[in-house]
């Protein structure tokens, strides 16, 4: 098995993980898996192929022979990139309802631990830490207000020019909220070994800076012990 060190970042949707863990892994030399896009492309997979998003055995099968691959910020889905396709509110809130389904969830498990290589990983998602890698050598909750995250992603969709309303997506967060935190399989919660961080009211900078001095005193504290 790879020794590889992982570092699990995990939180809610539109709470900055994504872009912390991308920009941690970045500084580290580290690979970087962005583990809700895997949510995302089965969603939009299955949504292309006229699936139910309610057919587990179907949608398993789907997940796993599904070829997605990452190439930076790019996603490919059987050759063909699908990253804006993938970000639509719509996509998330299909990827937040097919991921409380446990066939699934096992389906893209073995997709995910791939990913450990050296010299290491940093990854993103809402089980990174309780279910996928139980041993990383860092975990971190982050999170943000309910509101600081609706305005956050308020801002991302009208820079992309995008229609927006920052009322309909408070709401749509806090029910994506309650959907992944509720299920009964791998639910969203900080467990007790990961390190909280608050990101209402710290920049991505801060964000960054804290988690690889965290990752750091950890290095250091396991090469002294
Ligand atoms: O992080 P995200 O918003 O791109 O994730 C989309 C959905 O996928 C999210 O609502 C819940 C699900 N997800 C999950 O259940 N487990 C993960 N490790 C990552 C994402």
């Amino acid at each position: 098995m790879s020794r590889a060190p992982v570092i699990a970042i995990d939180g809610p949707s539109a709470s900055g993980k994504g872009t912390v863990a991308a920009r941690v892994a970045q500084a580290l030399g580290f690979h970087y898996l962005d583990s809700g896009a895997l949510y995302r492309v089965t969603a939009f997979a299955a949504q292309d192929s006229g699936l139910p998003l309610t057919d587990e055995p179907a949608l398993a099968r789907l997940a796993e022979g599904l070829d997605i691959r990452f190439d930076g910020v790019e996603v490919y889905l059987h050759g063909q990139p699908v990253g804006e396709a993938i970000r639509s509110e719509e996509v998330g809130r299909a990827a937040s309802r097919i991921a409380a389904l446990p066939r699934l969830r096992l389906a893209l498990l073995g997709r995910q631990r791939a990913f450990r290589q050296p010299p290491g990983l940093v990854t993103d998602g809402r089980d990174m830490g309780s279910t996928v890698f139980p041993e990383a050598s860092l975990k971190v909750f982050l999170t943000a207000s309910a509101e600081e995250r609706a305005q956050r992603r308020y801002k991302q969709l009208i820079e992309k020019g995008l229609p927006a309303n920052v009322t309909a997506l408070l709401q749509d967060l806090r029910e994506r909220d309650a959907r992944d935190a509720a299920r009964s399989t791998a639910p969203l919660r900080q467990m007790a070994d990961a390190r909280l961080l608050d990101t209402s009211h710290l920049t991505i900078d801060r964000a960054v800076e804290q988690v690889l001095a965290w990752y750091r005193a950890t290095v250091s504290g396991s090469a002294a012990a």
